[in-house]
């Protein structure tokens, strides 16, 4: 009888094994899973995987056992969830989150393993929060100080921002959680994002703009992509024929989804023919004013099934369409080896403290007034900077922190049991307001006194203080590092340049922490001895910058883009407003933007045009010293372009530190311009005092070569390179030349 059960149960398992369809079965390879469910799929279901059916998620297949597809913002933490058809928040009372630092932080720390470490930790609150996709991490490039969203990206250059973008996807990807790698592509300023028309070399397009997309799918193999608003030969970015079809699939091998950004499809024949692979945003309340729960209306949807039921398509497109959309559900939420998710871990606040650590820039610190020497002293902060959160605002990115430590609470939390003396004076009155999509930071900041009144007691009190600290800066409001506008100047708002050279007068220990993802100007900068640049550093905020200033955390961070005077210095500004923000066509429908600073952005145009700016990109100080010496090449010819450079990096001064390599290299002579020099490689090493390590880097032909617009391909001419090594742009000490053969 136990014999006849036991065959029974056998052939049972069999058959339930052999019924198992191989869409189902994870030993399969997800081609032939994806093959075989698009097999089983009806017309109408294909069309409900490849648009939203809310405001951020789009439809599973029911019938084959597949969940609902939900997306979210991105890219700083997971964003609190909005109502299934509204922007209002949810009111969920489990989707407060760790607020990582943003990108631009994030690029300030020149470290790779800070990226893989965010993305992953930023994977797993995801993934606790039930979301198959993270929108982000963006990596348009930082081309003007004024661009609105520049504190969401990694900076000016594509070689760092490719660096850095491919750590956090594979970071965050190893979750089971797909990154939709944003804004492709040319969406560098805000205010026309919907109507600009970029016009650009092909070089400056290919050198310039596309790198950190090209390494996030070449190199991070990123399950998704989302097009930008803005047009491109006059053609918008999420169903342009030459960029995602031509550039994205067919030149990268691209084999995720196209997502639209949030409202930026415009047109069917474009919407099925030119790469678009999922529709979102279109039509519904709050961003293009259009109807509620009208997801039928979408081009990908209800009129696009018609139209192939009609005969005007076939499935081809469709089909294309929906195995990127099935193999993204394989990668995801069909993906059985996915990890559990959690959130706000003590693993996930450590990751966003120490990318905090690694991002914070020491922009100047003469007569070292930094570390700050507690010791019986007084200290005090000013300025609303130091106690506004900033977690909450600045559009989409906005955040609902569990918890963020201002500047000032961090400072008090640090000094706490010692006999140090905190007073603060807000100096000056900027944004009272704190919310976004209801989301509310419970602060209020409302002072009704006048501006003089407040610059006069922070004025007696910095008399009489021994440290003054001023946390200024912008803030996440309209029309400062926010989403949907740009800035209208480079100046620090709310009169702050008054207040700085006031208090700056009357103590010589001043140190001013900037608070912004962007270049401000700062003309009283030879009046205040140290400068911190200290991003929007999320949860973290307050420790990550009391550490610095205390000297517990030995700054790192390098800056990931030129910090100008003032925008004379910046290309983009150098042409008037054909090349910023644009010229309207007829109709104000379309407004063309050249980039006619063409390759030339940040140190490239500044280097061209040999002018100094404030701070240099890579530039950074510590409170040790450094010494980069003895440059050397492994070869001094090369035929197949590939390099090894070996390079000395010595701790000059008292304590332990970390100095970020950089190599730049130069082409002496080449038949088209080329820039002053370029960054090929880097890296950020420690080093105990009086330590010296040899550090090797390595670049291949890419970074030798232009992109030829005659051939549409990279060439690296023959002849001799220069390679410098330094720790700045602008501190290159050693070099080295060679030549490829
Ligand atoms: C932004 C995207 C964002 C999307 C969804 C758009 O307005 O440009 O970056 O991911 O909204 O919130």
């Amino acid at each position: 009888m136990k014999y006849k059960l036991t065959l029974l149960l056998l052939a049972c398992c069999s058959m339930m094994q052999a019924q198992t369809p191989v869409y189902l079965d994870p030993s399969k390879d997800i081609e032939a899973r994806v093959e075989d469910a698009l097999s089983r799929m009806t017309l109408a279901e294909k069309i409900d995987v490849i648009h939203a059916q809310s405001k951020f998620s789009s439809a599973g297949v029911k019938r084959l056992g597949m969940p609902d597809f939900w997306t979210d913002d991105g890219p700083h933490g997971v964003r609190p969830d909005v109502l299934w058809d509204e922007w209002e928040q949810a009111g969920q009372t489990n989707d407060s989150c760790v607020a990582f630092p943003a990108l631009t932080c994030l690029a300030a720390s020149w470290n790779p393993d800070c990226a893989r470490a965010y993305g992953h930790a930023l994977g797993e609150e995801a993934l606790y929060r039930g979301k198959g996709m993270i929108l982000g991490p963006g990596v348009n490039i930082y081309r003007t100080p004024l661009g609105g969203r520049n504190f969401e990206y990694m900076g000016e250059d594509p070689y760092l921002t490719s660096r850095m973008v491919v750590p956090y996807v594979q970071g965050l990807q190893s979750c089971g959680v797909a990154s939709c790698v944003k804004h492709y592509c040319l969406n560098n300023d805000e205010e026309y994002r919907h109507q600009v028309n970029v016009i650009i070399s092909d070089r400056a397009l290919h050198e310039i703009y596309l790198p950190g997309f090209e390494a996030a799918v070449k190199e991070g193999k990123a399950w998704g992509i989302m097009g930008a608003y803005n047009l491109y030969k006059d053609e918008h970015n999420c169903h342009n024929q030459y960029t995602l079809n031509k550039i994205l699939k067919q030149d990268w091998g691209f084999d995720g989804v196209v997502v639209s950004d949030w409202g930026g499809a415009h047109n069917l024949d474009q919407a099925v023919k030119n790469g678009l692979d999922m529709e979102f945003g279109t039509w519904t309340d709050g961003l293009t004013m259009g109807a509620t729960n009208a997801y039928d209306n979408y081009y990908l949807s209800k009129g696009y099934q018609k139209a192939i039921v009609e005969g005007k398509y076939t499935t081809k497109e469709l089909d294309e369409k929906v195995r990127r959309v099935l193999r993204l559900f394989f990668r995801t939420t069909m993906n059985k080896q996915r990890p559990y998710g959690f959130l706000c871990s003590e693993s996930h606040y450590e990751v966003a403290q120490k990318v905090a650590a690694e991002g914070i820039v020491l922009l100047q610190n003469e007569g070292n007034v930094l570390p700050i020497k507690p010791e019986g002293k007084k200290i005090l902060v000013v300025g609303e900077n130091a106690i506004k959160m900033m977690t909450v605002g600045g559009g989409s990115s906005s955040l609902k922190a569990q918890h963020e430590i201002s500047p000032l609470q961090g400072l008090q939390a640090k000094l706490k049991d010692s006999n140090c003396r905190i007073e603060f004076a807000r100096g000056y009155v900027g944004d009272v307001g704190g919310s976004y999509n209801g989301v509310t930071t419970g602060q209020n900041l409302k002072d009704d006194r006048s501006a003089e009144e407040l610059i006069n007691e922070a004025v007696e009190k910095a008399k009489a203080a021994d440290y003054v600290v001023i946390f200024g800066g912008l803030n996440k409001s309209d029309y400062q590092d926010c989403e949907g506008h740009d800035r209208k100047t480079m100046d620090l708002p709310y009169g702050q340049d008054k207040l700085i050279t006031a208090i700056a007068a009357v103590n010589r220990q001043t140190v001013y922490v900037n608070i912004s993802g962007n270049d401000v100007s700062m003309p009283w900068r030879k009046q205040v001895p140290s400068i911190v640049q200290g991003w929007f550093l999320g949860s973290e905020a307050g420790i990550g910058l009391a550490d610095v200033l205390l000297g517990s955390t030995n700054p790192s961070g390098h800056l990931p883009f030129t910090w100008y005077e003032s925008l004379d210095q910046c290309g983009a500004h150098s042409f008037g407003e054909a090349a910023f923000p644009g010229i309207w066509r007829e109709g104000k429908k379309i407004i063309d933007e050249e980039y006619k600073e063409g390759i030339y952005v940040g140190y490239r145009w500044t280097d061209m045009k040999k002018q100094k700016p404030a701070f240099a990109f890579g530039h950074g100080l510590s409170y040790t010293t450094f010494k980069v010496t003895n440059l050397k090449a492994e070869s001094n010819v090369t035929t197949d372009g590939n390099m090894t450079f070996k390079v000395d990096v010595t701790n000059t001064g008292t304590c332990e530190g970390s100095d970020v390599v950089q190599l730049y290299i130069t082409d002496s002579k080449c038949s088209v311009d080329r820039p002053v020099k370029e960054l090929k490689a880097f890296q950020k090493v420690s080093l105990k005092p009086g330590e010296t390590k040899t550090v090797t880097l390595q670049t291949d032909k890419r970074a030798l070569s232009f992109w030829d617009e005659t051939t549409g391909d990279w060439k690296a001419e023959p002849g001799e390179f220069i390679a410098w090594a330094g720790d700045s742009s602008d501190r290159r000490t050693c070099k080295v030349k060679f030549t490829l053969k």
